[in-house]
C-alpha cells in the first residue's frame, strides 16, 4: 500500500511529458487514473502502457479531449466521474508553448494560448468544483511555469496566459480552502519534453541565452516534485533549486533580477 494506492485522479495532457510522467508514477503507486488529450493515437499509446503497469482492479482510463472546448469538457467530466466513480486528484497539466517576439507573433497565438493554458484550465477546474466541494475533500493542482511568475524574454503570449492561471489558482486556494478542497499552483522550470523540443527553434536569441547553460529537468523530477508538494499541502511548488532561487531573486529584490536579465539580453544581442 502507498498513500495513493485507490485515489481517483484526472490528469489532462497526460499522453506525454509531465502528465505522462505523473501518470506514470501514479499508476505504480497504485492510484486509479484518466489521462485526457487531443491526439488520439498518443493516448491510445499511453494508455496502454499504464494499464500494462495496472495491478488488480486498478482503472486506467483515457478520453479525447480539447480543454478549450467547454462542451467538451463538460461531457468528458462527467464520463471521468462515472469512469473512476468520483475524483481525489484533478490536474489541469494540459497546455502548449509558441515563444517569438510579441511583434512578430500571429495574434491567433495569443489567442489560442489564452484558450488551452487559461480557459482551459478553469472549464476543467469548473467542471469538477461540484463534485470536490460536495466530499470536502480533494486536491486541484494547476500546472503555470516559472514563466507564470516572473516575465520572461519572448514569452509574453506563454508567459501572460500562465500568469492568468497562476491568478486564478491563488484565489481558487482561498476560496476552496473553507471547503476542505486543497489548491496548489505548480510553477516548473525548463523540462525535457516534446514542448520543449517544439519550442526550441521557435526561441529568440535572447531567450536562449536567458535559459542559458541550466539542465533541464527530467519529467519524472517534475512529477515527483509535484506529489512531494502536494503531499506536504504547498500553495506553490517549484520544482527544482535553479527555479526557486530565480523566483526568490525575481520576488524579493526585483530590481536586481531586472538588472541581471536587462544584461545578459543585452549581451546576447551583442
Ligand atoms: N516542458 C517545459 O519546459 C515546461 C516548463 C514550464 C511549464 N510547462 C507546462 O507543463 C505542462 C506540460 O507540458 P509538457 O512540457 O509536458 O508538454 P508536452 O509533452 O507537449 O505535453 C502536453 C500535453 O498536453 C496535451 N494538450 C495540449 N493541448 C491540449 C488541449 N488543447 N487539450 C487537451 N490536451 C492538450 C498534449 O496532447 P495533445 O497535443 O495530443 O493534445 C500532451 O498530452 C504544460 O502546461 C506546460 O506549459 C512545461
Amino acid at each position: 500500500m502507498t498513500k495513493h494506492s485507490g485515489r481517483r485522479v484526472f490528469i489532462t495532457g497526460g499522453s506525454s511529458g509531465i502528465g505522462l510522467a505523473l501518470a506514470r508514477s501514479l499508476v505504480a503507486q497504485g492510484a486509479h487514473v484518466a489521462i485526457a488529450a487531443r491526439g488520439a493515437e498518443q493516448l491510445e499509446r499511453a494508455r496502454a502502457e499504464l494499464a500494462a503497469e495496472a495491478r488488480g482492479d486498478q482503472r486506467v482510463e483515457a478520453f479525447v479531449l480539447d480543454v478549450s472546448d467547454r462542451v467538451a469538457v463538460s461531457a468528458v467530466s462527467a464520463a471521468v466521474l462515472e469512469a473512476l466513480g468520483g475524483i481525489d486528484l484533478l490536474v489541469n497539466n494540459a497546455g502548449i508553448t509558441h515563444p517569438g517576439y510579441a511583434w512578430e507573433l500571429d495574434d491567433e497565438v495569443f489567442e489560442r494560448m489564452v484558450q488551452v493554458n487559461y480557459l482551459g484550465t478553469v472549464w476543467v477546474t469548473r467542471a469538477f468544483l461540484p463534485v470536490l466541494m460536495e466530499q470536502r475533500s480533494g486536491q486541484v493542482v494547476n500546472v503555470s511555469s516559472i514563466a507564470g511568475l516572473m516575465g520572461v524574454f519572448g514569452y509574453t503570449a506563454y508567459g501572460a496566459s500562465k500568469f492568468a492561471v497562476s491568478g486564478f489558482t491563488e484565489s481558487l486556494r482561498q476560496e476552496l480552502k473553507p471547503h476542505g478542497v486543497g489548491v496548489s499552483l505548480l510553477c516548473p522550470p525548463d523540462t525535457d519534453t516534446p514542448q520543449l523540443a517544439y519550442e526550441e527553434d521557435l526561441k529568440p536569441v535572447e531567450t536562449k541565452a536567458l535559459a542559458g547553460t541550466v539542465k533541464p529537468m527530467s519529467a519524472q523530477a517534475v512529477a515527483q516534485a509535484m506529489l512531494d508538494g502536494v503531499a506536504a499541502g504547498r500553495p506553490v511548488i517549484i520544482p527544482g533549486m535553479d527555479g526557486w532561487v530565480t523566483v526568490w531573486l525575481a520576488r524579493h529584490f526585483p530590481w536586481l533580477a531586472r538588472w541581471v536579465m536587462d544584461r545578459m539580453i543585452r549581451k546576447a544581442r551583442a
